[in-house]
Protein backbone atom coordinates (compact mmCIF):
# COMPACT_ATOMS: atom_id res chain seq x y z
CA UNK A 1 0.00 0.00 0.00
CA UNK A 2 1.37 3.58 -1.03
CA UNK A 3 0.64 6.65 0.97
CA UNK A 4 0.94 9.78 0.24
CA UNK A 5 0.45 12.07 2.47
CA UNK A 6 -0.31 15.99 1.32
CA UNK A 7 -0.83 19.47 3.03
CA UNK A 8 -4.52 19.62 2.73
CA UNK A 9 -7.28 18.64 0.92
CA UNK A 10 -6.67 20.47 -2.50
CA UNK A 11 -3.14 18.71 -2.64
CA UNK A 12 -4.47 15.54 -2.00
CA UNK A 13 -7.58 16.03 -4.89
CA UNK A 14 -4.51 17.49 -7.67
CA UNK A 15 -2.53 14.27 -7.10
CA UNK A 16 -5.53 11.87 -7.31
CA UNK A 17 -7.06 13.84 -10.29
CA UNK A 18 -3.45 13.52 -12.01
CA UNK A 19 -3.62 9.47 -11.24
CA UNK A 20 -6.35 9.21 -13.03
CA UNK A 21 -6.11 11.41 -15.84
CA UNK A 22 -2.67 9.70 -16.26
CA UNK A 23 -4.59 6.24 -16.38
CA UNK A 24 -6.87 7.44 -19.03
CA UNK A 25 -4.39 9.08 -20.75
CA UNK A 26 -2.35 5.17 -21.26
CA UNK A 27 -5.76 3.62 -21.60
CA UNK A 28 -8.46 6.02 -23.35
CA UNK A 29 -11.17 3.56 -23.10
CA UNK A 30 -10.09 2.76 -19.32
CA UNK A 31 -13.04 1.33 -16.96
CA UNK A 32 -13.17 3.81 -14.08
CA UNK A 33 -14.31 2.61 -10.51
CA UNK A 34 -16.09 6.34 -8.86
CA UNK A 35 -17.42 6.80 -5.57
CA UNK A 36 -19.40 9.48 -4.18
CA UNK A 37 -19.27 11.43 -1.19
CA UNK A 38 -17.05 14.52 0.06
CA UNK A 39 -14.24 12.75 -0.78
CA UNK A 40 -13.98 13.03 -4.68
CA UNK A 41 -15.47 16.06 -5.41
CA UNK A 42 -11.73 17.97 -5.48
CA UNK A 43 -10.73 15.10 -7.55
CA UNK A 44 -14.00 15.48 -9.74
CA UNK A 45 -13.28 19.35 -10.47
CA UNK A 46 -9.46 18.88 -11.54
CA UNK A 47 -10.65 15.86 -13.71
CA UNK A 48 -13.02 18.58 -15.27
CA UNK A 49 -10.94 20.92 -15.27
CA UNK A 50 -8.09 18.98 -17.13
CA UNK A 51 -10.81 18.12 -19.75
CA UNK A 52 -11.55 21.31 -20.23
CA UNK A 53 -8.04 22.26 -20.96
CA UNK A 54 -7.98 19.43 -23.64
CA UNK A 55 -5.46 17.47 -21.40
CA UNK A 56 -7.41 14.54 -21.37
CA UNK A 57 -10.22 13.33 -22.59
CA UNK A 58 -13.14 11.10 -21.48
CA UNK A 59 -14.77 10.18 -25.15
CA UNK A 60 -13.93 6.09 -24.30
CA UNK A 61 -13.95 5.83 -20.93
CA UNK A 62 -16.83 4.04 -19.38
CA UNK A 63 -17.41 3.69 -15.24
CA UNK A 64 -18.82 1.67 -12.84
CA UNK A 65 -20.43 3.16 -9.43
CA UNK A 66 -19.68 1.25 -6.14
CA UNK A 67 -23.17 2.17 -4.62
CA UNK A 68 -26.73 3.60 -4.40
CA UNK A 69 -29.50 4.87 -1.91
CA UNK A 70 -32.25 2.69 -1.79
CA UNK A 71 -35.68 4.58 -2.85
CA UNK A 72 -34.41 7.29 -4.44
CA UNK A 73 -34.83 7.91 -8.10
CA UNK A 74 -31.90 9.14 -10.53
CA UNK A 75 -33.40 12.32 -10.49
CA UNK A 76 -33.27 12.59 -6.59
CA UNK A 77 -30.60 15.52 -5.70
CA UNK A 78 -29.40 13.56 -3.10
CA UNK A 79 -29.18 10.31 -5.33
CA UNK A 80 -25.54 9.03 -5.60
CA UNK A 81 -26.91 8.91 -9.60
CA UNK A 82 -27.54 12.91 -9.95
CA UNK A 83 -24.13 13.40 -7.41
CA UNK A 84 -22.19 12.03 -10.23
CA UNK A 85 -24.05 13.58 -13.25
CA UNK A 86 -23.73 17.05 -11.28
CA UNK A 87 -19.97 16.63 -9.61
CA UNK A 88 -18.43 14.71 -12.81
CA UNK A 89 -20.15 13.68 -15.75
CA UNK A 90 -22.18 17.15 -16.94
CA UNK A 91 -18.31 18.32 -16.75
CA UNK A 92 -16.67 16.09 -19.23
CA UNK A 93 -17.31 14.48 -22.28
CA UNK A 94 -17.81 10.80 -20.86
CA UNK A 95 -20.57 9.10 -22.63
CA UNK A 96 -23.48 8.86 -20.23
CA UNK A 97 -24.82 5.73 -21.47
CA UNK A 98 -21.16 4.20 -20.92
CA UNK A 99 -21.84 5.31 -16.88
CA UNK A 100 -23.30 2.50 -14.78
CA UNK A 101 -24.71 2.77 -11.29
CA UNK A 102 -26.70 0.13 -8.85
CA UNK A 103 -30.62 1.71 -9.10
CA UNK A 104 -32.13 2.72 -5.90
CA UNK A 105 -35.27 2.45 -7.45
CA UNK A 106 -35.58 -0.65 -8.91
CA UNK A 107 -38.81 -2.58 -7.99
CA UNK A 108 -36.66 -6.27 -6.85
CA UNK A 109 -32.96 -5.13 -5.07
CA UNK A 110 -31.90 -8.85 -5.29
CA UNK A 111 -32.31 -8.48 -8.92
CA UNK A 112 -30.85 -5.60 -9.44
CA UNK A 113 -27.94 -6.61 -7.32
CA UNK A 114 -27.42 -9.61 -9.66
CA UNK A 115 -27.58 -7.44 -12.93
CA UNK A 116 -25.04 -5.40 -10.84
CA UNK A 117 -22.59 -8.45 -10.26
CA UNK A 118 -23.15 -9.85 -13.11
CA UNK A 119 -21.83 -6.44 -14.90
CA UNK A 120 -19.01 -6.44 -12.35
CA UNK A 121 -17.79 -9.46 -13.72
CA UNK A 122 -17.58 -8.21 -17.21
CA UNK A 123 -16.15 -4.01 -15.90
CA UNK A 124 -13.48 -4.90 -13.85
CA UNK A 125 -12.23 -1.48 -13.14
CA UNK A 126 -8.66 -0.21 -14.19
CA UNK A 127 -8.79 2.22 -11.01
CA UNK A 128 -11.75 2.29 -7.97
CA UNK A 129 -11.41 5.76 -6.69
CA UNK A 130 -12.94 5.28 -2.70
CA UNK A 131 -13.57 7.22 0.32
CA UNK A 132 -13.46 5.83 3.74
CA UNK A 133 -15.50 5.94 6.26
CA UNK A 134 -15.14 6.69 10.12
CA UNK A 135 -16.11 3.56 10.96
CA UNK A 136 -13.72 2.27 8.69
CA UNK A 137 -16.13 1.23 5.82
CA UNK A 138 -15.71 1.26 1.74
CA UNK A 139 -18.71 1.56 -0.32
CA UNK A 140 -21.50 1.05 1.98
CA UNK A 141 -19.39 -2.17 3.26
CA UNK A 142 -20.29 -1.65 6.97
CA UNK A 143 -17.97 -3.11 9.75
CA UNK A 144 -18.54 -6.93 9.85
CA UNK A 145 -19.15 -7.42 6.27
CA UNK A 146 -17.55 -10.46 4.99
CA UNK A 147 -14.32 -9.77 2.38
CA UNK A 148 -16.27 -12.71 -0.23
CA UNK A 149 -19.56 -10.45 -0.29
CA UNK A 150 -20.76 -9.06 -3.45
CA UNK A 151 -23.20 -6.61 -4.08
CA UNK A 152 -25.91 -6.39 -1.91
CA UNK A 153 -28.51 -4.56 0.41
CA UNK A 154 -27.06 -3.27 2.98
CA UNK A 155 -29.03 -1.36 5.75
CA UNK A 156 -26.97 1.84 7.13
CA UNK A 157 -25.27 2.28 10.36
CA UNK A 158 -26.66 5.03 12.61
CA UNK A 159 -22.74 6.67 12.38
CA UNK A 160 -23.12 6.39 8.53
CA UNK A 161 -26.78 7.66 8.77
CA UNK A 162 -25.51 10.48 11.03
CA UNK A 163 -22.29 11.48 8.71
CA UNK A 164 -24.54 11.43 5.85
CA UNK A 165 -27.34 13.81 7.19
CA UNK A 166 -25.69 16.70 6.94
CA UNK A 167 -26.13 16.45 3.23
CA UNK A 168 -29.60 15.91 3.92
CA UNK A 169 -32.24 18.52 5.64
CA UNK A 170 -32.83 16.46 8.17
CA UNK A 171 -31.47 13.41 9.74
CA UNK A 172 -35.13 11.38 8.82
CA UNK A 173 -35.06 11.99 5.23
CA UNK A 174 -31.74 10.09 5.02
CA UNK A 175 -32.21 6.49 3.55
CA UNK A 176 -32.33 3.60 5.64
CA UNK A 177 -30.45 0.99 3.06
CA UNK A 178 -28.29 1.05 0.12
CA UNK A 179 -26.97 -1.20 -3.03
CA UNK A 180 -23.22 -1.57 -2.32
CA UNK A 181 -20.75 -3.18 -4.14
CA UNK A 182 -19.02 -6.10 -1.77
CA UNK A 183 -15.27 -6.21 -0.54
CA UNK A 184 -14.96 -9.21 -3.24
CA UNK A 185 -16.37 -6.75 -6.16
CA UNK A 186 -14.23 -3.78 -4.97
CA UNK A 187 -10.62 -5.94 -4.41
CA UNK A 188 -11.46 -7.24 -7.83
CA UNK A 189 -10.39 -3.49 -9.76
CA UNK A 190 -6.98 -3.43 -10.95
CA UNK A 191 -5.78 -0.87 -9.02
CA UNK A 192 -7.39 1.01 -5.98
CA UNK A 193 -7.19 5.02 -5.49
CA UNK A 194 -8.17 5.74 -2.06
CA UNK A 195 -8.55 9.35 -1.18
CA UNK A 196 -9.26 10.36 2.30
CA UNK A 197 -9.00 13.95 4.44
CA UNK A 198 -9.66 15.14 8.00
CA UNK A 199 -9.33 14.63 11.44
CA UNK A 200 -12.30 12.58 12.09
CA UNK A 201 -10.97 9.98 9.87
CA UNK A 202 -7.67 9.52 11.07
CA UNK A 203 -8.33 6.45 13.28
CA UNK A 204 -9.77 4.92 10.29
CA UNK A 205 -6.57 5.36 8.31
CA UNK A 206 -4.66 3.98 11.27
CA UNK A 207 -6.40 0.74 11.23
CA UNK A 208 -6.50 0.58 7.32
CA UNK A 209 -2.80 1.05 6.69
CA UNK A 210 -1.48 -0.50 9.62
CA UNK A 211 -4.01 -2.37 11.61
CA UNK A 212 -5.29 -5.89 11.98
CA UNK A 213 -6.35 -7.13 8.52
CA UNK A 214 -10.08 -7.66 9.91
CA UNK A 215 -13.91 -7.21 9.09
CA UNK A 216 -14.51 -5.39 11.85
CA UNK A 217 -12.40 -2.14 9.65
CA UNK A 218 -13.42 -3.04 6.22
CA UNK A 219 -10.51 -0.91 4.46
CA UNK A 220 -8.05 -3.00 6.37
CA UNK A 221 -8.93 -5.21 3.49
CA UNK A 222 -6.98 -3.19 1.28
CA UNK A 223 -3.66 -4.43 2.76
CA UNK A 224 -3.98 -7.58 0.80
CA UNK A 225 -4.53 -5.90 -2.57
CA UNK A 226 -1.18 -5.34 -4.60
CA UNK A 227 -1.89 -2.14 -6.29
CA UNK A 228 -3.24 0.55 -3.64
CA UNK A 229 -2.75 4.22 -3.76
CA UNK A 230 -3.72 6.08 -0.48
CA UNK A 231 -3.68 10.37 -1.10
CA UNK A 232 -4.24 11.39 2.46
CA UNK A 233 -3.99 14.96 3.85
CA UNK A 234 -1.91 15.60 7.26
CA UNK A 235 -4.68 15.71 9.32
CA UNK A 236 -6.15 12.47 8.20
CA UNK A 237 -2.65 10.54 8.52
CA UNK A 238 -1.73 12.05 11.47
CA UNK A 239 -2.16 8.82 13.64
CA UNK A 240 0.12 7.18 11.36
C1 LIG B 1 -19.51 6.74 -1.45
C2 LIG B 1 -19.14 5.67 -0.54
C3 LIG B 1 -18.75 5.88 0.87
C4 LIG B 1 -17.93 7.13 1.11
C5 LIG B 1 -17.55 7.27 2.58
C6 LIG B 1 -16.79 8.56 2.85
O1 LIG B 1 -19.80 6.25 -2.74
O2 LIG B 1 -19.17 4.57 -0.97
O3 LIG B 1 -18.01 4.77 1.30
O4 LIG B 1 -16.77 7.08 0.33
O5 LIG B 1 -18.70 7.24 3.35
O6 LIG B 1 -17.65 9.63 2.63
P1 LIG B 1 -17.14 11.12 2.59
O7 LIG B 1 -16.18 11.21 1.44
O8 LIG B 1 -18.36 11.97 2.35
O9 LIG B 1 -16.47 11.39 3.90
Amino acid sequence: MKVIITENYDEMSQKAAELIIDIVKKNPSAILGLATGSSPIGTYKNMAKAYENGEVSFKNVSSVNLDEYVGLTADHDQSYAYFMKTNLFDHIDIDQKNTNLPSGSAPDCQKECDRYNALLDEMKPDVQVLGLGSNGHIGFNEPNTPFDSVTHLVDLTESTIKDNSRLFNSIDEVPRQALSMGIKNIMQAKSILMVVSGKNKAEAVKGMVKGEITPALPASVLQLHPFVTVICDKDAASLL
